[in-house]
């Protein structure tokens, strides 16, 4: 981001002890709603990976398919919606079924999914897929999603986050690196007390 990274910072909204004591919530949707803001985020990754002969951008649902399904548009990649489980049918024959991937959240566990046949339709033989999401913290998530779209036949190049969450007890890029051999690309650091 460079010297646009303390106006983008100052739209992320900090919200402590919630959704549980001791967590600090950190919210986009200021960020997202002010032009500049969001043009200095997709502009910042456009050029990182501009020359990265990607085939697709991948966002995580939902708050990663805002900024993910922008990106796409702007590097002219397909755009793929990693769902979280029940929000896909799921199909009646073998054409129709789901890829899912289970992972670890705080309380149970979640699932991703996307459709079986996703690369089949497309023209695409050998898709080349950046991952997208607004946060990672644990790294759960974007573990999960990076073996799903691995199963669903796709090379993952990265994972770009917006903001990058970490602490002495969460880290999710080594997570990212340790379980899934990706590196992970942040445009924003903050600690768990949202500084
Ligand atoms: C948030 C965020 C990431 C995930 C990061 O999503 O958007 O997808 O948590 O957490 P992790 O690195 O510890 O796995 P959330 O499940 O809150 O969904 P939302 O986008 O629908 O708000």
């Amino acid at each position: 981001l460079g010297v646009h990274e303390p106006y983008v910072r100052s739209f992320v909204r900090k919200t402590p002890n919630w959704p549980r004591e001791g967590v600090t919530f950190l919210d986009i949707s200021s960020l997202l709603a002010d032009v500049r803001a969001l043009r200095h985020c997709i502009d910042s990754l456009a050029e990182r990976y501009g020359g990265g002969h990607l085939t697709h951008i991948a966002g995580i649902d939902a708050r990663g398919f805002t900024l993910g399904c922008a990106l796409a548009y702007r590097l002219n990649c397909g755009f793929i919606m990693i769902r979280k489980a029940g929000k896909l049918p799921p199909g009646d024959d073998e054409s129709s079924s789901l890829v899912s991937e289970e992972y670890e959240m705080e309380y149970g566990r979640g699932q991703l999914q996307v459709p079986a046949d996703l690369f089949e339709s497309s023209s695409v033989t050998t898709p080349r897929v950046l991952l997208v999401d607004d946060l990672l913290a644990t790294g759960g998530t974007a573990c999960a999603a990076c073996n799903l779209l691995r199963n669903a036949g796709a090379t993952i190049v990265e994972v770009a986050v917006l903001i990058e969450l970490s602490s002495p007890e969460i880290c999710g890029r080594r997570r990212l690196k340790e379980d899934a051999y990706i590196d992970l690309h942040s445009l924003l650091c903050f600690s768990e007390d949202g500084t």
